[in-house]
């Protein structure tokens, strides 16, 4: 049975004690097969060893070689990693990632058979929105195979670590557009889709009206108890659902 996918992306926070709390906070929680916990890269070691799922926030496209600084997707399978955060706001702002990048990163991902979670969305919200959601989409994607490995996460920029988040309308008519893009050029029925942007503890019940939602990518309330809130809120609330994972 599959249920809607919970992605907690710890960014460039915790320090080496905090994490220690984090993990065994996880340890008094039940293990959710739902749940794909992407720390910092120095402490995969220490993730790995749970019984969550774990994935990266980021990839080279290279498999090896002289590129300082980098992890392979090769690498990142090769200890136990099973996803990849790819097209992260934070990424194509702070690091000038360009589709084109994106696009190689997903392909090597595929390759050494980790999944993709494809982070696309507006940095402002006005009528642009969904042609600039289109493509970054249809770029991302350029003759990616195997898409049943990708995940996207709709996640308006001006939504992230702000407190703010779109109605829960906008929210569900950008996701059917994604759905319908998805379908009508690439075949594929009811893609799976999660949002990111400001969840928490607090507006969970309300996010979890709207419609064809396929899971959460969750920032700085997946730092905190209130995560493992969140998902247990979501997992007693949930029927089946398609996350592609
Ligand atoms: P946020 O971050 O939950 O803190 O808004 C989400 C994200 O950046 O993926």
């Amino acid at each position: 049975m599959k249920k809607k996918l919970i992605v907690a992306n710890h960014k460039m926070n915790l320090d080496a004690k905090k994490v220690s709390v984090y993990i065994k906070l996880m340890q008094t929680r039940a293990n959710y097969s739902n749940v794909l916990v992407c720390p910092t890269s120095v402490y995969l070691p220490f993730f790995l060893k749970q019984e969550y799922k774990v994935g990266l926030q980021n990839i080279y496209f290279g498999n090896s070689g002289s590129f300082t600084g980098e992890i392979s997707a090769e690498q990142a399978k090769s200890v136990g990693a099973s996803a990849v955060i790819v097209g992260h706001s934070e990424r194509r702002e702070h690091f000038n990632e360009s589709d084109d990048l994106i696009n190689k990163k997903i392909k090597s991902a595929i390759e050494n058979d980790l999944n993709v979670i494809l982070c696309i969305g507006e940095k402002i919200n006005n009528k642009k929105k969904m042609k600039l959601i289109e493509e970054q989409i249809i770029k991302a994607l350029f003759k990616v195979p195997k898409l049943e490995k990708v995940i996207i996460a709709y996640e308006p920029v001006w939504a992230i670590g702000s407190n703010k988040t779109p109605t829960n309308r906008e929210i569900g008519e950008t996701i059917f557009f994604i759905k319908d893009l998805l379908e009508n050029k690439y075949g594929y029925h009811d893609f799976p889709v999660l949002y990111g942007g400001s969840v928490n503890k607090g507006n969970i019940s309300t996010l979890e009206k709207i419609p064809g939602v396929n899971g959460y990518l969750i920032g700085g309330a997946s730092l905190k108890d209130e995560f493992f809130d969140i998902v247990e809120y979501i997992n007693n609330n949930n029927e089946v659902t398609n996350n592609n994972y």
